[in-house]
């Protein structure tokens, strides 16, 4: 039976002010391509190494609240000698540890370009899994894309329902759903059309969620900002972003769900911290949640750059700074 308490309460930590989420959850293809970037092979020791160098930063628990893990990650432990599996070395600095239960995304048949998250099949165990291994928290991401004539109502309604019945079965096994439905930003699309679909999206996704009964103050909102298409010749600024994300989310997103932990999606390190800062410099007052980062590229860059396979001092500095300016970002606050 879920314990309504219990997740109420990982969810408000997941988010309190002034910490973010590290999304450290690449899947092995996804952690080779990084790796590729700056030419390291990617083998389990050294994504095992990179981790580390990441969970071992002095004072992380500064600014970090939870980790999502990729199930390799999860399963590994840290490389001093006397090896502390990561889930239980990440307990011992407070920090909460999440995993990606996704099985990624795959073609949505009928609907080309368009894709839908697998993972479904299995999930009640694996999560009973999970939850006893020391998982308090999960996440699942599902993509909408943005092109000509898409994205289909069959697929906000497919993703939007599978984020739900992943979103229920959480809950079930008192695990905290990340729900993350990303509008990717790859297209030529303005700032409007990105706001448009989101706002369709997330009517959808809470639609979905209220029909499972997934209990809104024990999950964890992850969706993209507001923002022009990657190729739009018109970029839109900080302002506009800001302000068009707040009334996207303030229109759209229950005040009871718990937080909200934004995705960095493909911006740069900058950017998505200059965001995240602006919307809480004007507008953290007016609303009824936290808002904070869950990035992935955004508070990994500088590290993984700094890192190349062996700086670890180099990495962890790398990461620590742009994790303090995410931080004070979730305060309006600037660096
Ligand atoms: O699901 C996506 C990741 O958890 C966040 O990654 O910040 O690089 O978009 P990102």
């Amino acid at each position: 039976m879920r314990d309504e308490k219990q997740l109420k309460a990982i969810a408000s930590k997941m988010v309190l002010k002034g910490k973010g989420i590290l999304a450290a959850d690449e899947s092995t293809p996804t952690c080779t391509k990084r790796f590729d970037s700056i030419s390291v092979e990617s083998t389990f020791e050294n994504r095992n190494k990179y981790r580390n160098m990441l969970f071992t930063s002095s004072n992380i628990e500064k600014y970090i609240s939870g980790v999502i893990l990729f199930d390799e990650t999860f399963k590994q432990s840290t490389t001093c000698k006397n090896k502390i599996p990561f889930v239980e070395y990440l307990n011992s600095r407070g920090i909460i540890p999440g995993i990606k239960v996704d099985g990624g995304t795959q073609d949505l048949a009928g609907f080309p370009d368009e894709k839908i998250t697998d993972g479904l099949d299995g999930l009640k165990k694996r999560l009973e899994e999970y939850y006893n291994m020391g998982a308090r928290f999960a996440k699942w991401r599902a993509v909408i894309t943005i092109g000509d004539d898409i994205p289909s109502d069959a697929c906000i309604y497919s993703n939007a329902h599978g984020l739900a019945r992943y979103a229920a079965l959480c809950q079930n096994a008192n695990i905290v759903p990340i729900v993350e439905p990303e509008v990717l930003m790859n297209g030529s699309h303005t700032i409007e059309t990105c706001y448009e679909i989101s706002k369709r999206t997330l009517n959808v996704v809470f639609e979905q969620l209220i029909l499972n009964r997934v209990m809104l103050e024990g999950i964890v909102l992850k969706p993209n900002m507001i923002i022009s298409g990657l190729d739009c010749d018109n970029q839109a600024d900080i302002d506009k972003v800001a302000d068009m994300t707040y009334r996207c989310l303030k229109e759209n997103v229950p005040s009871e769900v718990a937080g909200i932990a934004f995705l960095s999606g493909g911006q740069s390190s900058d950017l998505a911290t200059a965001h995240l800062q602006k919307m809480n410099e004007k507008y953290q007052d007016e609303m009824p949640w936290n808002l904070t980062f869950s990035y992935g590229r955004a508070l990994q860059h500088d590290a993984l750059n700094s890192w190349k396979g062996s700086n670890v001092s180099g990495g962890q500095e790398a990461f620590l700074l742009r994790a303090n300016a995410n931080s004070l970002a979730t305060k309006g606050i600037a660096v």
